[in-house]
């Protein structure tokens, strides 16, 4: 069977890494590896800490790039690249503009589609914008649907989906923090290239004797006043506690670097740093103190590493954690991330209460329950494209 995998950004090569090394690893499967580029230099990151060498790279992202540069090359791209390769299925992520646009084109071209990590949630095509769109309409198009818990397979039997479509699997991003966290408990993980420019380059104090807050942010719908508001509760924050380390890795949007950069640059207990490799942004994860973020797979990642996590969000597609209690909704908001920091650094119960760990997303084995149901589908063969 001729299995395509389809990603273009940091987050979707994450939780599809682990996916390829076990397509690749089934022989039945001829496994194609297809990126888009959506992200130029944060997906090469994550290509090269997995070892994974694309067959076919699209190498699409412009500067400043908007949805519609986005969508139409991926969807001209795809189309050719779909009708080249005839794969049997098409395998996409989530609810980025590659994952939506792939889909599409597969749609069009009668090829099954495996949507990875389905049926996450918030009911609002404004928020997260354009996610939830997006992972909507790649629900309506895809023949499998691989949900990583049971409520998101509650959401697509609600919107109709057959029972048998649906796969609860586990997210895929337990797999990969899981495979990158062995790597850092061999003896030579201080060793590794990106640690060692993590402790060596990047981060100028001791780790181990300072607690600190890790912050990351880049949600369209934070642009503008979000982000001012955000910076604004960050040098707050900073001022406060100026024995506590804010260590930010910027996200490469013009949209994000420009107002964190103008904002909060210059602090001595403020850390901007350039995006990290996902082995070292883990390294970093399991000795920060409090996460501060607006991502969703952090806010996955965190609570399996007891991890309190406060999410500048109005709504999150990811309840799992906030009903156990390790997360909560704050907002881009400046009053509700300074007391809700505040709150966490001066109260060792309230830290405690959020500080639990466990794993709602998965046990790491997402990928194998992916490829048996793949390995077991009927699917005819593509041929007539
Ligand atoms: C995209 C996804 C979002 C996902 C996020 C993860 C869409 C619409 N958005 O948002 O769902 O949560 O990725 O990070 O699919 N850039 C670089 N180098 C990079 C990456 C980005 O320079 O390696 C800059 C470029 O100027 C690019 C801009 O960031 O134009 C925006 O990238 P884009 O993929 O369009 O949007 P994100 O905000 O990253
Ligand atoms: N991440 C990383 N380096 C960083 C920041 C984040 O490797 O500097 C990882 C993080 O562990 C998570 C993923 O990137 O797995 C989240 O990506 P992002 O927040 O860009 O996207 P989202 O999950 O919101 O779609």
């Amino acid at each position: 069977m001729k299995v395509m995998i389809v990603f273009g950004t940091r987050p979707e090569a994450i939780k599809m890494a682990p996916l390829v090394h076990a397509c690749k690893a089934t022989p039945e499967f001829d496994t194609i590896v297809c990126v888009t580029g959506q992200h130029r230099q944060m997906l090469d990151q994550v290509l090269e800490i997995f070892d994974i060498q694309p067959d076919i790279d699209l190498d699409l992202m412009k500067a400043g790039q908007d949805l519609f540069d986005v969508t139409s090359s991926v969807l001209l791209g795809m189309r050719d690249i779909l009708k080249t390769h005839k794969p049997d299925i098409v395998c996409v992520h989530g609810d980025t503009t590659t994952a939506y646009a792939a889909a599409t084109a597969a749609f069009y071209l009668g090829i099954p589609v495996a949507h990875i990590e389905a049926g996450l949630r918030t009911h609002d095509v404004q928020s997260p914008f354009p996610e939830e769109f997006n992972r909507q309409v790649i629900g309506k198009v895809a023949t499998f649907h691989f949900a990583p818990t049971a409520s998101t397979r509650e959401n697509l039997l609600g919107e109709g989906v057959p029972a048998e479509r649906i796969f609860v699997t586990g997210n895929t991003v337990i797999d990969a923090l899981f495979w990158v966290i062995a790597r850092l408990e061999t003896k030579d993980a201080l060793q590794r290239p990106s640690i060692n420019r993590l402790l060596t380059e990047q981060l100028h104090f001791d780790l181990s004797s300072n607690r600190f807050v890790l912050i990351t942010g880049h949600r369209r719908e934070n642009f503008g006043q979000g982000f001012l508001s955000i910076c604004e509760a960050i040098k707050q924050l900073a001022i406060a506690f100026p024995s506590v380390q804010f260590v930010y890795p910027v996200h490469l949007n013009p949209n994000v670097q420009a107002p964190v950069k103008d904002l909060i640059s210059g602090h001595q207990n403020i850390h901007l740093i350039e995006p990290l490799e996902y082995e070292a942004f883990v390294y970093l994860l399991k000795r920060a103190y409090i996460v501060l973020t607006d991502s969703g797979g952090i806010q996955e990642e965190a609570p399996s590493l007891g991890k309190p996590v406060l999410v500048m969000r109005e709504v999150t597609e990811r309840p799992e954690a906030v009903t156990a209690g390790t997360v909560k909704l704050v907002g881009a908001n400046t009053e509700n991330i300074v007391k809700g920091i505040s709150t966490l650094l001066c109260d060792e119960s309230a830290y405690q209460a959020m500080a639990l760990a466990h794993n709602p997303y998965g046990d790491g084995k997402a990928v194998s329950r992916i490829v048996d149901a793949i390995s077991r589908a009927q699917i005819p063969k593509n041929s007539d494209l």
